[in-house]
């Protein structure tokens, strides 16, 4: 069944060979057993003056895109794919949510599929860099697996393995369009320290 299921998928979806293939090492390199979840990160990062990432994350669509594929919308791309219930299907989970870590089943049980996409799925597994010590400095951070700068990450999640990709979404600055353009998505979603000098 499940083999039917990523058959049907990836011919739905007009693609050869095997799913997911572009997203790349980035994503393979990343041990799930060093999340930490959102939590976590939102105990230091919940600061009014710094920026408050947290509520920022909250507000913005990375904390729903769980709920996402719940809504009728969500079931209606999945009908077209043979899946009936897209918030159990590790087909849309893989990256509707952190848990999932791109992978077919869930990759690391500290975090719900529920959380959607966390802080760490840009920012990479936050356990060996989220010590106050590393945290301030950044070298020390990559060094530790902060994934830097955190636009790498994008296109694990937004290219043209998305059974609603729009190859047109976005118009760059020379007039061209494209599905996905970092520099403008970043804008939508950012959560900068205004204490820190950029
Ligand atoms: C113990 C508190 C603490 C925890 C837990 C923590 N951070 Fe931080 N983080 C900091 C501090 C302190 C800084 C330095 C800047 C500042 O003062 O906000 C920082 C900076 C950062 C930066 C900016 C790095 C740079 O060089 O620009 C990112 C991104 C970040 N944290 C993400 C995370 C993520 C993701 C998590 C969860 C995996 C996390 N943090 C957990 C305290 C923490
Ligand atoms: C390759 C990663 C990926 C997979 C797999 C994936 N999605 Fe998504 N989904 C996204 C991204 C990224 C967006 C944001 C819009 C965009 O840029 O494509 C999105 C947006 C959506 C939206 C909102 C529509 C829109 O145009 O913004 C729905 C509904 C949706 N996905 C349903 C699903 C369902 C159902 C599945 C499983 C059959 C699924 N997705 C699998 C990445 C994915
Ligand atoms: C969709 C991807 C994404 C998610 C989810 C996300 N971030 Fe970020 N964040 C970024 C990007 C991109 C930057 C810009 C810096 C960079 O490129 O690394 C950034 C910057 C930051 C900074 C540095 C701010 C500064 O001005 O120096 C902090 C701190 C941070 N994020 C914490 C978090 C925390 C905590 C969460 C979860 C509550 C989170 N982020 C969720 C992508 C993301
Ligand atoms: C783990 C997968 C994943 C990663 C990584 C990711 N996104 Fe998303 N993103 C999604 C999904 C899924 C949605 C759809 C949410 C919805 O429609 O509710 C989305 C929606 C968005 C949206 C709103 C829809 C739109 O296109 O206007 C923006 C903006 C966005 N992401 C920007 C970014 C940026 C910038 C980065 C990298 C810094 C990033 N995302 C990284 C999965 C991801």
């Amino acid at each position: 069944m499940k083999s039917m299921l990523r058959l049907s998928c990836s011919a739905g979806l007009g693609l050869a060979g095997a799913i997911f293939a572009s997203a790349g090492s980035l994503a393979a390199d990343r041990d799930a057993s060093l999340y930490v979840g959102v939590k976590l990160c939102g105990m230091c990062h919940k600061k009014e003056d710094s920026g408050n990432q947290l509520a920022s994350w909250q507000k913005g669509a990375h904390s729903k895109t769980f709920e996402k594929l719940g809504t009728p919308e969500a079931k209606a791309v999945a009908a077209k794919l043979g899946i009936a219930d897209p918030q159990k299907s590790a087909k849309c989970l893989k990256c509707h949510s952190t848990a999932y870590n791109w992978t077919e089943q869930i990759a690391s049980e500290k975090i719900q599929p529920e959380d959607g996409v966390t802080c760490e799925s840009c920012h990479g597994p936050g356990k060996k860099y989220m010590p106050k010590s590393v945290m301030e400095d950044r070298k020390k951070c990559i060094e530790n697996g902060m994934v830097y700068p955190a636009t790498k990450s994008c296109e694990l999640c937004h290219n043209d393995q998305s059974p609603t990709w729009k190859a047109d979404r976005y118009t760059t600055k020379d007039g061209k369009k494209t599905g996905f353009d970092a520099e403008q998505a970043y804008e939508k979603i950012k959560h900068p320290n205004p204490k820190v000098k950029h």
